[in-house]
């Protein structure tokens, strides 16, 4: 038996509400790390796990991870290759533009710290700045 199409109404419900759920009218940044890799070229994949999930814990535990008031959101995706495969995780965060090498927990504390909260980003462990150029609001 062939599974029906969702209808078009359902389906804008659906992700109306996710959008919703997830604040993504509202993100200040958003951070990928390469985690969890088919092919772990840049790092241990158990590392990578293990950098990906302290990322997830910590934005929670700070309320970073949905629109607030008094804190930035910060938006997270993990992803499989970023491409760069050396000295990872490899992470990056846009619109800044910013990649770091070596993410571990560690260093993720001081980006969540440093840059995310204070606005300065970890120079030491930044790999190359490349912002998105600024971009008039889509409408909604
Ligand atoms: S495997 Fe991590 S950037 Fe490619």
């Amino acid at each position: 038996m062939t599974e029906q199409p969702t209808p078009p109404e359902q389906c804008d419900a659906t992700l109306s509400a996710c959008v919703q759920n997830l604040g993504i009218n509202h993100i200040d940044r958003h951070v990928f790390i390469c985690a969890d890799q088919t092919k772990p070229k840049c790092c241990d994949k158990a590392a990578s796990i293990i950098a990906w999930n302290y990322l997830k814990k910590r934005l929670k535990e700070l309320g970073l991870d949905k629109p607030s008031e008094t804190s930035p959101h910060i938006f997270r995706t993990k992803a499989n290759c970023l491409r760069v495969c050396g000295q990872g995780p490899i992470l990056v965060v846009y619109p800044d533009g910013v990649w770091y090498r070596n993410a571990t927990p560690e260093v993720i504390e001081r980006i969540i710290q440093e840059h995310f909260l204070g606005d300065r980003p970890v120079s030491e462990y930044i790999i190359a700045t490349s912002p998105l150029p600024t971009l008039s609001k889509a409408p909604t």
